[in-house]
């Protein structure tokens, strides 16, 4: 019977050791709990912003997707049809058939590409891969092409060194894809004559440095303090939410620990990016 009191005092006080550190145990994660949440709520709320601005580019995009894919659609049916035609005359020959099966099979590659990118830009998955500047402004181009329609006008690009190097692509064209846009409304909004965007990709040996410069006139001096800053906006509500340089610096500097900053040449905007890279 003492034994048993005694086990049973030892068990009490051992519960009591215990109970005493699952509440010390508690305390610490509700504390890091709270910094965890104060930490995090803002980082999440970019994140969803990051998100929103995402989507928002492929609302604008999705309408025109539909008529780019409209034309590889209408050639690869012409083919079609004018295999027939031969073959229904009896005037189908080898080089005939290669020529327009070519055709089809290039406009095929073209459409399946074009999903692929698209839909991995907007898959929104943090993905480091490899690539290139040739392969990113490739990207660029298949998914801004439906915005831009005179792109090879517009565009002139430089590669010094177009190696390739690792990144999260997406980020970086989506940084890319804000500064282009922003290039676009001001072109738009001043009626600029000859649009023209050069980008220049400087690959050093830890470093990826790019420069977009455009013709657009510049940014006003008494607001190129404010242009990265959180709904800082020119434009009209319903054209501009201020969210796009203030995303892109974010992104630069948060996710790919690079700078960003901007300043005004003799035509219009440059702005600079400097990304390490592995
Ligand atoms: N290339 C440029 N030339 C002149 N001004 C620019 C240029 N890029 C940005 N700006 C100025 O910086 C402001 C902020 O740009 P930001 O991309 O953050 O927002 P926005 O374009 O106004 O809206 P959003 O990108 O959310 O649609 C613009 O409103 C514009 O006044
Ligand atoms: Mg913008």
């Amino acid at each position: 019977m003492d034994n048993l009191a005694k086990t049973l005092q030892e068990c009490k006080k051992e519960l009591a050791l215990k109970d005493e550190k699952i509440a010390k145990l508690q305390k610490a994660l509700d504390e890091k709990n709270n910094t965890n949440y104060q930490e995090k709520k803002p980082l999440e709320q970019d994140e969803l912003i990051k998100i929103h601005t995402r989507q928002a580019l492929m609302g604008e995009m999705i309408e025109m997707i539909l008529h780019q894919w409209r034309q590889p659609l209408s050639t690869f049916a012409l083919a079609t049809s004018t295999l027939q035609l031969f073959k229904e005359t009896g005037d189908l020959n080898d080089t005939i058939f290669e020529k327009y099966t070519d055709i089809m099979m290039n406009n095929v590659y073209f459409l399946n590409e074009t999903i692929s990118i698209f839909r991995d830009f907007f898959d929104n998955k943090q993905e480091i891969k490899k690539t290139k500047p040739s392969v990113i402004m490739h990207k660029i181009f298949i998914l801004i092409s439906p915005i831009i329609k005179q792109y090879n006008d517009i565009f002139s690009i430089e590669f010094k060194n177009d190696i390739w190097f690792t990144i999260d692509e997406n980020e970086l064209i989506q940084v890319l894809l804000n500064i282009f846009k922003n290039s676009m409304d001001e072109f738009n909004k001043k009626k600029t004559p000859n649009p023209s965007i050069q980008v220049r990709f400087i690959l050093e040996n830890k470093y990826i440095n790019i420069e977009i410069e455009d013709n657009a006139g510049g940014i006003e001096n008494s607001i190129i303090d404010k242009i990265f800053d959180k709904k800082f906006t020119t434009k009209h509500t319903s054209m501009g939410t201020g969210l796009g340089l203030y995303i892109s610096k974010d992104i630069i500097e948060k996710n790919l620990n690079g700078e960003i900053f901007a300043l005004n040449g003799t035509y219009g905007a440059i702005f600079k990016l400097k990304i390490p890279i592995s």
